[in-house]
């Protein structure tokens, strides 16, 4: 049977799996590399190190799995968003990559914004407005603050098209990931030229874009011979992560959402129609399935709340885990089970790195709010996990406000393998929340979109209906659902009551 690789470019690691033509999982291999922080707020990595751990990933899975090279017949890539690549004349990187979590461009946002004439403009343009985390403002950051760097660039590419590059000798992205550089005409689907010439940016920098499923290159002789496949195999576009992870938990048609939670957390709604925040709260992205478009919003800290609760203020929990050999996280769980819903008044805003949706502010801060003498460490725990499940429902308020229909929502990541937060998920959400059969996520997802491409499927509609089905559903507790309706709005204020608060605190600690 037909062999799939997809191959996910995260910020920890690169992961590949083989994918079976009917979906069954043959092997998986993830190879980590570092994460540089040069200066506060900066995230730099080394794209050579992304090809190294391809090469690696891929040599562990077709080991693993004992894969004939001759079967593999199509490679998907994912990847982080949002990262700038800079290529010289000669295609060489010019300098380490700038990622989509570092924050550096504040003023070239500032900057973009106002040569778009500008911010309703901007959106109208480009269906989002400049965030700091985004491709365009690293570009302007580059020819502002590195001139000598800038002239040297003759091409502009993000992580996984970087990859692709060195897969197959093609300078090509596709519309999921283009639509996060702020250079894309999403409504469209092509670069915008408008926004480019206020830019001054010469859309030669840029790579041809591709639909997710086209492909978009063939494997390279000297590629072929370090990865240990034949030459010629088919790449297709693939998908940012999350357009790829959203394939992979098959969110592919209309009413279709995910809420997955891993260190950040993404409600993710599929969309047949451009449909655009006017206030450029959720972004409005191109999806990877073709001629759709997908909204969603990206909360941190969600996971990572937890993490880092876990970390600093669980050490007996933790130790006592390892001593039972069981996961922190279930011990944490149990005791937050402890508190009644809503935590007896007690709120935890989970803006440890700032917020993306709906605030947009690096500077917004994590706080417990409402501690009196009567909470406990229950209480505290339940609220962090209530916190971050509030922050994912400020996502899904924005998507009903749009009038994209919520039919199902699909759960993923951390915290759909608790069924304690499964359970809070449904009750704060206030809607029956459901698994799916596919935990593999990105790499999943463009393993499908690669066999679909190739030809193994009509398209990746029927490849996610053919691989991917619900295996439990969760539904509300209504007693707990009207607790959180009215411990919902408090939450929403806490934010817009501290917003000014934050900036002060920022410039105590500046
Ligand atoms: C999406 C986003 C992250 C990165 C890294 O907008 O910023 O998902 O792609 O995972």
């Amino acid at each position: 049977m037909a062999v799939f690789l997809g191959v996910d470019i995260g910020t920890s690691g690169t992961k590949t799996l083989a994918m079976q033509e009917d979906g069954t999982i043959l092997s998986s291999a993830t190879v980590e590399y570092p994460l540089y922080s040069p200066h506060p707020g900066w995230s730099e990595q080394e794209p050579e190190h992304w090809w190294q751990a391809t090469i690696k990933s891929v040599r562990k899975v077709l080991k693993a799995g004992k894969i004939k090279p001759v079967d593999v017949k199509g490679i998907g890539l994912s990847g982080q968003m949002h990262g700038s690549v800079f290529l010289n004349k000669k295609h060489e990187v010019i300098r380490p990559a700038l990622l989509w979590n570092d924050q550096r461009t504040a003023a070239e946002c500032a900057e973009i914004e106002e040569r778009a004439g500008g911010r309703k403009k901007l959106i109208r343009m480009v269906a989002n407005p400049a965030l700091t985390g985004f491709t365009a403002p690293k570009i302007l950051w580059l020819r502002n603050r590195e001139p000598k760097n800038f002239d040297k660039t003759v091409q502009v590419l993000l992580p996984k098209d970087y990859v692709r590059f060195r897969l197959t000798g093609e300078f090509a992205t596709e519309v999921s990931d283009a639509s996060g550089t702020l250079l894309l005409n999403v409504k469209q689907r092509k670069w915008s030229r408008p926004l480019l010439s206020k830019l001054e940016l010469d859309a030669g920098l840029l790579p041809a874009v591709y639909e997710s499923e086209d492909v978009s290159g063939h494997l390279t002789q000297d590629a072929a011979r370090l990865l240990g496949l034949t030459k010629g195999v088919a790449v297709v576009g693939g998908g940012g992560d999350q357009a790829a992870g959203a394939v992979g938990n098959g969110i592919v048609k209309k009413g279709a959402i995910s809420a997955t939670m891993g260190t950040s957390g993404v409600v993710f709604a599929h969309s047949d129609e451009v449909q655009i925040d006017p206030e450029g709260r959720a972004h409005t992205f191109c999806h990877a399935v073709r001629d759709k478009w997908h909204v969603m919003g990206v909360v941190l800290s969600a996971g990572g709340s937890l993490q880092w609760y876990r970390n600093q203020l669980c050490e007996q929990q933790v130790a006592l885990a390892k001593r039972q050999k069981v996961d922190p996280y279930q011990l944490i769980t149990e005791q937050a089970a402890e508190a009644p819903a809503g935590s007896e008044g007690l709120f935890f805003l989970p803006y440890l790195t700032g917020e993306r949706t709906p605030h947009a502010d690096p500077d917004a801060r994590a706080a417990w709010i409402g501690l009196s003498l009567r909470h406990s460490r229950a209480h505290l725990s339940r609220a962090v996990i209530e916190g971050a499940t509030y922050a994912m429902r400020d996502s899904l308020e924005i998507i009903k406000e749009l009038n994209i229909p919520v039919k199902e929502i699909r759960l993923s990541g951390g915290g759909a393998r608790s069924e304690f937060w499964r359970q809070m998920q449904a009750d704060i959400y206030g809607q029956k929340v459901v698994t799916i059969n596919a935990e593999e996520g990105p790499a999943y997802g463009v393993a499908l979109l690669a066999a679909a491409g190739t030809g193994a499927y009509k398209d990746v509609v029927e490849a996610c209906g053919a691989t991917i089905r619900v295996i439990e559903s969760t539904n509300v507790n209504p007693k707990n659902k009207k607790t959180y309706n009215q411990a919902y709005p408090v939450y929403r204020g806490l934010y817009s009551s501290l917003k000014t608060d934050f900036q002060e605190i920022r410039s105590l600690v500046d």
